[in-house]
């Protein structure tokens, strides 16, 4: 089975954890693309959709969802995402697709994570996927001094094929951490959150998955946490 298959099997699944008359959060990549479309097939089952970027504002604004402004919203049941790499305890890498900031903020609002992603995503320890980072362009060389003393090999991010430094939905720029191994994912993070000039990291286990939904060969498996 491809991969893309794997991805399309648990967005399907997740469909299961979308309430009738509320309003979702939805996340940013290619496995929520492939939600997204899962959910314009119920759209009306929904009251609408939070989104964590611009491109997935996009794409559920195409199917007709009604999208909200996070202003707007008190409450949200369910955050439906992907994820770069996930263990066993549910804290996630996240931010692959640069959206980890606004990813993080609707998250937070929720009741329930569910990250949905295809079973290679799973590791033991975090850190062989480069952890994301959103810093303020005027810190980015500031930041990259300090994450290097955390143990990292920290790069700026550029747009695909290009030197041209990559600019997120908010603004910012992206470094790329490679070299960590991540045995405490929280205190990392919380770490990595004082750093001045950081606007958010792409660890996710303060506020990490409730519920996870992997796609293997052998079907979709539903981890609990
Ligand atoms: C975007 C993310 C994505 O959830 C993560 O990169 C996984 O992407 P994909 O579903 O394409 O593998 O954090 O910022």
């Amino acid at each position: 089975m491809t991969q893309d298959k794997l991805k399309q099997a648990v967005a399907i699944s997740a469909i299961d954890y979308v309430i009738d008359g509320e309003i979702i959060g939805v996340g940013t990549g290619s496995t929520a693309n492939f939600f997204i479309d899962e959910l314009g097939k119920i759209k009306h089952r929904i009251k609408g959709a939070v989104a964590s970027s611009e491109a997935t504002a996009a794409r559920l604004a195409s199917h007709g969802i009604p999208v909200y402004d996070l202003n707007e919203v008190t409450e949200i049941a369910v955050y439906i995402d992907g994820a770069d790499e996930i263990n066993a305890a549910g804290h996630m890498i996240k931010g692959g697709g640069a959206a980890l900031t606004r990813e993080k903020i609707v998250a937070s609002v929720a009741k329930q994570f569910v990250c949905i992603a295809d079973g290679s995503k799973l590791v033991e320890t975090l850190g062989k996927f480069p952890l994301p980072v959103e810093v303020l362009p005027m810190a980015r060389n500031a930041v990259m001094r300090q994450l290097a003393a955390l143990g990292g090999q920290p790069k700026v991010r550029t747009k695909a094929g290009s030197e041209e430094i990559f600019v997120t939905d908010n603004g910012g720029n992206i470094i790329d951490v490679s070299g960590l191994v991540i045995t405490d994912p929280v205190a990392l993070e919380t770490r990595i959150n004082q750093i001045v000039g950081v606007v958010a990291v792409g660890l996710f286990a303060a506020r990490g998955a409730n519920v996870c939904l992997l796609g293997t060969p052998d079907g979709v498996r539903t981890v609990k946490y």
